[in-house]
C-alpha cells in the first residue's frame, strides 16, 4: 500500500500565500461540491452507471470470500468434488466480473472526470477574459495560472479518488462488518477487538496530519512563487551580480520544503505500518480465536478462512481512507480556490440594456469624471472634464504619475469610473456594449505587448479576419514594413515571448500596425518614453501623422514634433487638467507648460 505522495499532493493549493487566501483545507465543503455537481450534471448518466458499478464492485468483493467459505463448507468439507467444481468457476467469474466492473467504472469515471475538467477550464478562462483589467492588476499572474492549471487538478483528484471511492470504501467497511457479525458474532468482536487502537491512531494520525499537509502545501508554493519571481527576473540578478545570494536564499526555501515533506512522509510512514500491524494482528486474532474456535466445533473452517480474507480486506479501506483525506483536504481547498475564481465578478459590466455603439464619429467628452482604482486606494482624477472633437488630435503631456494614461484607459471603459461620465459621441460608455465600444478603436498600449507567435500573427490581432495583402498594408501604414521585410523570415519572424528579439521601437510599430489595421475611429496611443533611436522615431512620426488624419487621436507622447502639432495640448498635473491649448498658446502661458517642455524637450 502505497502512501499517496505523487506529485499530485504537494503543490495542489499551492501559491495560495501570494493569493492571500489560506488553503485551509476543510475535508468537506458543502459549497465547493455543491458547485462541482453543476459541471458534473451534464454527463449524470455515465455518473450514475458508474456509481452503479461501483456497487456492484462492493458487493462483489463481499461475495467473493462467502463463496470460499461455501466452497470449503460445502463441498471441500462433503466432498462433493462434481460441487467444487462447480464453485471454483462461480469464484472465478465473480472475480471477472469484479475486473470488468471495476475497469469500466474507472474508465467512466475518468472519462467524466476529464469532461468536468475541460469543461471548468474553458469556463475559467472565458470567465478571466470578462474579468475587468483591475482584478488582473492586483492578482499575481502565477496565482491566477496556478488557479487554472493546479486547483482544477487537484478537483480532478477529487471525483477520481476522493468521493466515490470515499463512499465506496466506506460501503465496504460497513457490509464487512456486517457479514462478520452474522457468521460469526463472536468470532467478529474478537476481531474488532482492534478497533479501538485503530481510532485511536487515525485520530492522531489526522489531528497531525492536518497541520503537516498544510505545510507542506505552504512551502511548495514559496518554491514555486520563488522560482516565478526569480526566474522572471534574471536580467537584473545578473546584471547586479547577485547569483551567489538568491542561490543561498533559493537554498533556505528548498531546503524549508524538504524538511516539511519529511515531516508530513515521516508521520505516514509512522501511522500506515500501524495500520498494517493492526491488521496483521487482527489475523492472528482470527487464527488463534478461529482456530480455538473451528476445533471446538463453534464455527466451520469456511467461516475462518472467510475471515481472514475480510480482514485483509477490512484494513485495505482504512489505508485508503488516510490517502483520501489528504486528497480531499487539497481537493476542498483547490476546489473553493476555483470557485472564488468563478464566482469573482466582473467590475466593468455591460449593462443588461447595453446597446451597440453606433459607427463612432469621435466625440469623447469627460464629464466631472473623478477615478480611484480601487476603493480603498487614493483618489486618482480628479473631476476631469475634458472636450474632443471628433478628428482632433489631442496630446496628453505632464510628469510621470500623473493620470494620463488612467485617463486612456477610461476611454475605452477599461476601468469604471468612480464618479462623473465618459461620453462618446454623446453616449455614455457604460450604456454601450464593451465589445462594440472595443471594436472601433486602435490602441498602442504603454507597454507594447506582442504575443510569441509571428510577426503577421501580431499584426493579425487587431482583425482576425484581415487579408494578407491587408496586414502588409497595415504595417506600412504603420512604417513597419520595411524592418519586417529586411528580417529574413519576413511576416513569417517569430517574436519570442516578451518579444526580446526586437527593439523598443520596432515592437512599438508592430504595434501601431496592428492598430492601424482595425482602421479605428479613435486611435490612442501611450508611449512609454521617447527612448528610441532617431531613425525609428522619425518613422514612427510619420506613422503617426498618416494614422491621426481623419480621425480622433490621443496622443501620450514625448515627441515635440507630434505634441506641436496637436489640436490641443492637456497638461495634466496630479490627476488633473492643469492647462490646456495649442502648443504656441500654452507657451505663451508662461508656466507650467513652458517648464514642462524646457525639462523634457531642450535637455
Ligand atoms: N493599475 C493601477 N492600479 C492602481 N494604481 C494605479 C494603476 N495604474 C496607475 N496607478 C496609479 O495612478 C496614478 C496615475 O498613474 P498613470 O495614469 O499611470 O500616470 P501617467 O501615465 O501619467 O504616468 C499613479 O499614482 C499610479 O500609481
Ligand atoms: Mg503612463
Amino acid at each position: 500500500m502505497s502512501f499517496s505522495f505523487s506529485p499530485g499532493m504537494g503543490p495542489r493549493g499551492a501559491i495560495d500565500r501570494f493569493g492571500q487566501t489560506a488553503a485551509e483545507g476543510r475535508l468537506f465543503d458543502r459549497a465547493v461540491v455543491l458547485q462541482m455537481l453543476v459541471f458534473i450534471r451534464p454527463y449524470w448518466r455515465r455518473m450514475l452507471v458508474s456509481i452503479v458499478l461501483m456497487l456492484i464492485v462492493t458487493g462483489l468483493s463481499l461475495l467473493t470470500p462467502y463463496l470460499i467459505k461455501v466452497a470449503i463448507d460445502q463441498y471441500i468439507t462433503g466432498g462433493d468434488v462434481a460441487g467444487l467444481g462447480r464453485m471454483a468457476v462461480l469464484i472465478g467469474l465473480a472475480y471477472l466480473a469484479l475486473y470488468g466492473a471495476t475497469a469500466t467504472q474507472q474508465y467512466l469515471l475518468g472519462w467524466v472526470s476529464q469532461r468536468v475538467l475541460a469543461d471548468l477550464r474553458e469556463n475559467l478562462f472565458r470567465h478571466l477574459q470578462s474579468l475587468s483589467l483591475g482584478y488582473h492588476d492586483r492578482t499575481i499572474i502565477g496565482v491566477t495560472v496556478s488557479r487554472v492549471i493546479n486547483d482544477v487538478a487537484a478537483i480532478n483528484d477529487l471525483l477520481t479518488q476522493g468521493l466515490i471511492s470515499l463512499f465506496g470504501d466506506l460501503l465496504v467497511l460497513a457490509g464487512i462488518v456486517v457479514v462478520m457479525l452474522s457468521m460469526s458474532t463472536r468470532l467478529a468482536l474478537y476481531t474488532f477487538a482492534v478497533l479501538p487502537l485503530m481510532a485511536v491512531l487515525t485520530y492522531l494520525f489526522s489531528s497531525k496530519a492536518k497541520g503537516a499537509f498544510r505545510l507542506t502545501r505552504e512551502r511548495i508554493a514559496a518554491v514555486v512563487g520563488f522560482l516565478a519571481e526569480h526566474i522572471n527576473g534574471m536580467r537584473v540578478i545578473q546584471a547586479f551580480a547577485q547569483e551567489t545570494a538568491v542561490q543561498d536564499n533559493f537554498e533556505d526555501v528548498n531546503d524549508a520544503n524538504r524538511q516539511a515533506y519529511v515531516d508530513a512522509m515521516r508521520l505516514s510512514f509512522i501511522f500506515l505500518p500501524g495500520i498494517e500491524f493492526l491488521g496483521i494482528l487482527s489475523t492472528a486474532i482470527v487464527i488463534y480465536f478461529g482456530g480455538r474456535a473451528v476445533a471446538d466445533e463453534q464455527v466451520t473452517l469456511g467461516i475462518m478462512v472467510a475471515f481472514l480474507a475480510y480482514v485483509t480486506r477490512f484494513f485495505q479501506p482504512i489505508q485508503e481512507l488516510s490517502r483520501i483525506y489528504t486528497t480531499m483536504q487539497s481537493a476542498m481547498a483547490g476546489g473553493e480556490q476555483v470557485m472564488r475564481l468563478l464566482n469573482t465578478k466582473p467590475a466593468v459590466l455591460d449593462n443588461p440594456d447595453a446597446a451597440e455603439m453606433p459607427n463612432v464619429r469621435g466625440e469623447i467628452v469627460f464629464e466631472e469624471v473623478s477615478f480611484r482604482y480601487r476603493e480603498d486606494s487614493p483618489e486618482v482624477l480628479h473631476q476631469v472634464n475634458l472636450h474632443i472633437e471628433p478628428g482632433q488630435t489631442v496630446a496628453f503631456v505632464g510628469p510621470t504619475g500623473a493620470g494620463k494614461t488612467t485617463i486612456a484607459n477610461l476611454i475605452p471603459r477599461f476601468y469604471e469610473v468612480t464618479s462623473g461620465a465618459v461620453l462618446i459621441d454623446g453616449l455614455d460608455v457604460r450604456n454601450v456594449t464593451q465589445q462594440s465600444l472595443h471594436r472601433q478603436m486602435g490602441l498602442v498600449p504603454q507597454d507594447p505587448f506582442l504575443f510569441a507567435g509571428t510577426i503577421a500573427e501580431n499584426i493579425r490581432f487587431g482583425r482576425l479576419d484581415a487579408t494578407d495583402q491587408q496586414v502588409r498594408e497595415a504595417a506600412q501604414l504603420a512604417n513597419a514594413a520595411g524592418f519586417i521585410e529586411a528580417l529574413p523570415e519576413g511576416y513569417e519572424t517569430k517574436i519570442l515571448e516578451g518579444a526580446v528579439n526586437l527593439s523598443v521601437g520596432q515592437r512599438q510599430l508592430l504595434c501601431i500596425a496592428r492598430a492601424a489595421l482595425v482602421q479605428p475611429n479613435i486611435f490612442i496611443l501611450d508611449e512609454a518614453t521617447a527612448s528610441v533611436d532617431t531613425v525609428t522615431e522619425v518613422l514612427i512620426q510619420e506613422a503617426l501623422e498618416r494614422l491621426m488624419t481623419g480621425r480622433t487621436a490621443i496622443i501620450i507622447a514625448h515627441r515635440l514634433s507630434t505634441i506641436r502639432n496637436a489640436d490641443k495640448i492637456c497638461v495634466v498635473l496630479d490627476g488633473r487638467i492643469a492647462a490646456e491649448g495649442r502648443h504656441e498658446v500654452l507657451m505663451g502661458q508662461s508656466g507650467l507648460y513652458q517648464e514642462l517642455y524646457e525639462k523634457q524637450f531642450m535637455l
